[in-house]
């Protein structure tokens, strides 16, 4: 597996599959490889922990580091290199410069007015938009493949590019490729973090994907022509998810259902429901872990 880190070596993959990644890979980035493949791309994953989407308080030191394993799994799953930039790599100007730059980036709307991974997490997307942007400029990817595992994120990036082909027709932006969620046999969504789970906590975990079971069934039921307005389900549904999440004890972040697209409320009461056009979205803490899913 060719392992490049910096610039020079990647003319050679312009037009290719891009696979993003922070490393610590498991079945959900090979997964995204995979996508890869089968559409014919010749499949590139980049591996780097970006400074500048973690606040200081987050994990960013203890960020799991796996190079080695992460490289065998990357060959199976069918991928042609791994990029591996250094900071300087990514950030030429230093890093104080790059914290500062990320501030001052204007945002896609779904980066800031949902209230939910923005609300949580203030400087994030900031840093999300800021490495992608980067990321995009150095690879010249044709697609680039997205988890909706992190569906707010995958949100972003696609505004992101949308609004860049909006307001410039020559951009090389990729066309951004979402893949479904990867879970275990249990439900769990696959998490770098989740190795940070003790054992006991982990059916305490399950109650996420559970908790989307059941808004997925009330939303689903309680549709049909002539039951509840959108507004009601939408409440009955947050409201059995946060029960599902506070009868295991875990401290909810948020729990809500919200526009598949803008990820705000649905603020119609009467507004006609189509599959796929909700999203429902948890993010809750488990002790010092953080877990999110989405349905
Ligand atoms: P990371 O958390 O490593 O995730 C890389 C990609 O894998 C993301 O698109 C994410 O949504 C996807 N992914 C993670 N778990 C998944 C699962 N269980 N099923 C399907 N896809 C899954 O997301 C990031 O890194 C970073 O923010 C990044 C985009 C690389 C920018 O630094």
């Amino acid at each position: 597996m060719e392992i490049v880190d910096s610039t020079i070596g990647l003319a050679a993959f312009k037009g290719c599959g891009f696979v993003p990644t922070m490393g610590a890979l498991h079945e959900g980035h090979f997964e995204l490889i995979r996508s890869c493949v089968r559409d014919g791309l010749p499949p590139l994953v980049s591996i780097f922990v970006n400074p500048t989407q973690f606040a200081p308080h987050e994990d960013f030191n203890r960020y799991p580091r796996t190079l080695e394993a992460d490289a065998r799994g990357c060959q199976e799953a069918g991928a042609v290199a791994i990029f591996a930039p250094t900071v300087e790599v990514m950030y030429p100007r230093g890093m104080a410069r790059a914290q500062e730059e990320a501030k001052s980036l204007h945002l896609p709307t779904v980066a800031v007015k949902p209230r939910l991974e923005d609300a949580c997490r203030p400087t994030h997307f900031a840093g999300v938009c800021q490495v992608v942007a980067r990321l995009f400029e150095l690879c010249r990817p044709q697609r680039a493949y997205f988890g909706e595992k992190d569906y707010q994120q995958l949100r972003v990036i696609t505004q992101m590019v949308e609004s860049s082909r909006s307001t410039d027709t020559t951009c090389s932006m990729p066309q951004i490729v979402p893949c479904p969620t990867v879970r275990d046999a249990d439900g769990l969504a696959l998490s770098s973090r989740n190795r940070y789970l003790q054992p006991h906590d982990r059916e305490r975990a399950l109650s996420l994907s559970r908790a989307l079971q059941r808004a997925r069934e009330i939303l689903r039921d309680d549709t049909a022509p002539g039951t509840l307005g959108a507004t009601e389900v939408i409440a009955r549904a947050e409201s059995a998810m946060r029960d599902e999440l506070e009868r295991h004890q875990l401290q909810i972040d948020y729990a809500v259902v919200r526009d598949a697209n803008s990820l705000e409320p649905v603020t119609d009461a009467h507004a006609p429901l189509q599959p796929g056009m909700l999203r429902a979205l948890i993010a809750a803490r488990l002790g010092a872990v953080r877990l999110i899913d989405n349905a």
